[in-house]
């Protein structure tokens, strides 16, 4: 994107391909800003930032790049703040899984922590510079419902959205005088990736409960951070989840996820094996 005429508005989103984030930047095209989208090479993003431009007349930069790659990240900040002010940057891009933590592929946990973590707290660092330049910013950080409890079997991740909870709440005091606004947002179960499919569908009528499809929880997360709201819970089941972890014991709370989770695990561990007995019988 070449430098900026006076009136118009920019986002950056990170993990824009699918799932919420390509929701959000559809949302966020329609509402008039140009976008940086960001997705792992070879995520047909071009393809997406096109489309998008074409029916939303703005303009869209599709940037492939891996978010856990720290160089990577510092050329994305540079090319963002030497293009003029940032208005609203949205840190999407998120891992996460299920595993027993003293078996888990050191990989997987060094991914999640940089991607959900560190990539979040680093880029928004380092694009302050073009946040401070709009007369109006806005951060939004995606957590999740996991961000609420310690739950074993998942242990890195909602310890990482625990991180991302506590450090927009910590910029939001830190810059409360400032042009810059953040928030966080806590979607439940989302039928986006194909692990998470299953698991909702294996879950039953406590997963549909809070089940929201992707647009509306895009719709809510920005109509209610361009409100103002600090921390957003999208969703009437979301939000009678939220009260039951808050007012029931919290030991009672980690217990019955974490025997849930654990449940889940040893299903699909069944499962796996069978599956492995019948390809090599
Ligand atoms: N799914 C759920 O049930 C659920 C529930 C609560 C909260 N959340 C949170 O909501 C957010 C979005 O979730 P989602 O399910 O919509 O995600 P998703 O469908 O898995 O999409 C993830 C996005 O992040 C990108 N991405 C992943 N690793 C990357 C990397 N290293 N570098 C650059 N881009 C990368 C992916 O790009 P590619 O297309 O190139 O892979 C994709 O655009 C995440 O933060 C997640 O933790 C999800």
């Amino acid at each position: 994107m070449s430098q900026k005429d006076a009136i118009s508005k920019t986002a950056l989103i990170t993990g824009a391909s699918k799932g919420l984030g390509r929701e959000l930047a559809i949302l966020c095209a329609k509402k008039g800003f140009d976008l940086y989208l960001v997705a792992l090479p070879h995520s047909n993003l071009p393809y997406l930032a096109d489309q998008i431009s074409y029916h939303y007349k703005v303009k869209t930069e599709a940037i492939e790049m891996d978010l856990t790659d720290e160089q990577q990240v510092y050329h994305l900040a540079h090319t963002v703040n030497k293009n003029g002010s940032l208005e609203l940057l949205i840190n999407n891009a998120g891992a996460g899984g299920t595993a027993e933590y003293d078996t888990s592929p050191l990989s997987y946990l060094e991914n999640l922590i940089k991607l959900n973590v560190r990539t979040a707290a680093v880029l928004t660092r380092l694009v302050m510079p073009a946040l401070k330049k709009a007369k109006n910013s806005y951060v939004l950080n995606i957590c999740s419902m996991a961000a609420f409890s310690p739950i074993g079997y998942k242990t890195v991740y909602p310890a990482s959205k625990a991180f991302l909870l506590s450090l927009t709440m910590g910029l939001r005091e830190e810059f409360k005088s400032s042009n810059i606004q953040f928030s966080t947002a806590h979607p439940g179960p989302m039928l986006t990736t194909s692990s998470s499919c299953k698991r909702i569908i294996k879950q039953g009528a406590k997963a549909r409960f809070c089940l929201l499809n992707t647009s509306e929880i895009a719709k809510i997360c920005l109509e209610s951070m361009f409100k103002g709201k600090a921390v957003i819970i999208p969703g009437f089941g979301n939000k009678v989840w939220f009260w039951f972890m808050k007012l029931f014991p919290k030991k009672f709370v980690k217990s019955a996820m974490t025997q849930s989770v654990k449940n889940e695990l040893k299903e699909n561990q069944i499962q796996e094996s069978a599956k492995s007995s019948t390809t090599t019988a």
